[in-house]
């Protein structure tokens, strides 16, 4: 149920900084106290089996994260509670949304250091995909690594950057860059090639095949490639993209001046340089770590093609 003394504080901060923001209608409850008894055992499922192969690929400091924030298989977690913890270390917090949450709305989000969840968890005929995030794609994969400081600091600048993406019309090109480093990025650490992306850590199925199958490239992240590559959404992908580190991925965000790059992506200057690539191909100046195979990808790359949506 609603938690009023928690709303008051909410929306406290809203009026506390004098402004009603693009995605105050957005935002609702969690409402815990209306979660039912089988959709805590569906979280129990679904924590279970992910644990099992997060393991051995996720990074340490997402893993580490999962006894940070209390998160455990027993019962979906409580917002209030996750948010104590993570407020505390970086200042940022979860907060429940419902609909689609577009662009505008969710740049504003991240510059006030929230990040959109979905409330509901799915049904157990959706264990292994549905299409619109919930509560354990949300939570259980973007959340742990707010608590790193690095990684929260990327998703403060990414949120500032939204707004010359807009001036520019290339809020495209910034989605892209999001999916192939929040949703979908893959990290080096100490012990190996490991998974951050929410979208693999939330996937039962793309979480194994990203690394045990030999199928998808491995490239080493650049964040102009990123953002000219194409993305669709229904299927495993054929490439990903890997990143030394948090602080390496928040420095080149810092430090890239976008906006000769986005002058750039709308074809100003000379043409080619408004080059956009196909997720499946390599190119020239492509730093390959892995040559995937593409053989999960080939059978159905005509399909997948016409299914580009970012
Ligand atoms: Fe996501």
């Amino acid at each position: 149920m609603h938690r009023m003394s928690d709303q008051v504080r909410e929306w406290g901060v809203i009026m506390a900084v004098g402004r009603t923001p693009s995605y105050a209608h957005l935002i609702v409850e969690q409402g815990w106290n209306d979660y039912t008894r089988k959709e805590h055992e569906t979280w129990k499922i679904l924590y279970d089996r992910q644990l099992e192969v997060l393991a051995p690929r996720a990074c340490p400091a997402y893993l580490e994260a999962h006894k940070t924030l209390g998160f455990n298989a027993t019962q979906i977690p409580d917002f209030h509670e996750v948010n104590e913890r993570l407020r505390s270390l970086t200042g940022w917090e979860v907060v429940a949304t419902s609909g689609l949450v577009k662009s505008k709305a969710f740049f504003d989000m991240l510059v006030d250091r929230k990040f959109p969840s979905g409330n509901f968890i799915r049904r157990r005929d959706q264990l292994d995909y549905l299409e619109e995030p919930d509560i354990f794609h949300d939570l259980f994969g973007h959340i742990p690594l707010l608590t790193n400081q690095a990684y929260a600091d990327y998703m403060f600048e990414y949120g500032k950057g939204g707004a010359r993406a807009i001036k520019y019309k290339t809020t495209k090109n910034l989605a892209r860059l999001n999916w192939w480093t929040i949703e979908f990025g893959l990290i080096k650490t100490e012990v190996g090639l490991r998974i951050y992306g929410a979208g693999l850590c939330s996937s039962f199925g793309e979480a194994q095949y990203c690394i045990d199958d030999p199928s998808a490239h491995h490239l080493q992240f650049d964040l102009d490639r990123c953002m000219r590559t194409s993305v669709y959404i229904n299927d495993f992908q054929p490439v990903y993209f890997v990143i030394d580190s948090f602080e390496s991925l928040f420095e080149q965000a810092v430090n890239t001046d976008f906006s000769p790059m986005y002058e750039s992506f709308k074809g100003l200057g000379e043409k080619q340089l408004a080059a956009e690539y196909l997720p499946f191909d390599l190119f020239a100046g492509d730093s390959v770590l892995r040559q995937g195979t593409q053989a999960y990808i080939d059978p159905k790359r005509q399909l997948l093609e016409s299914e580009i949506s970012i």
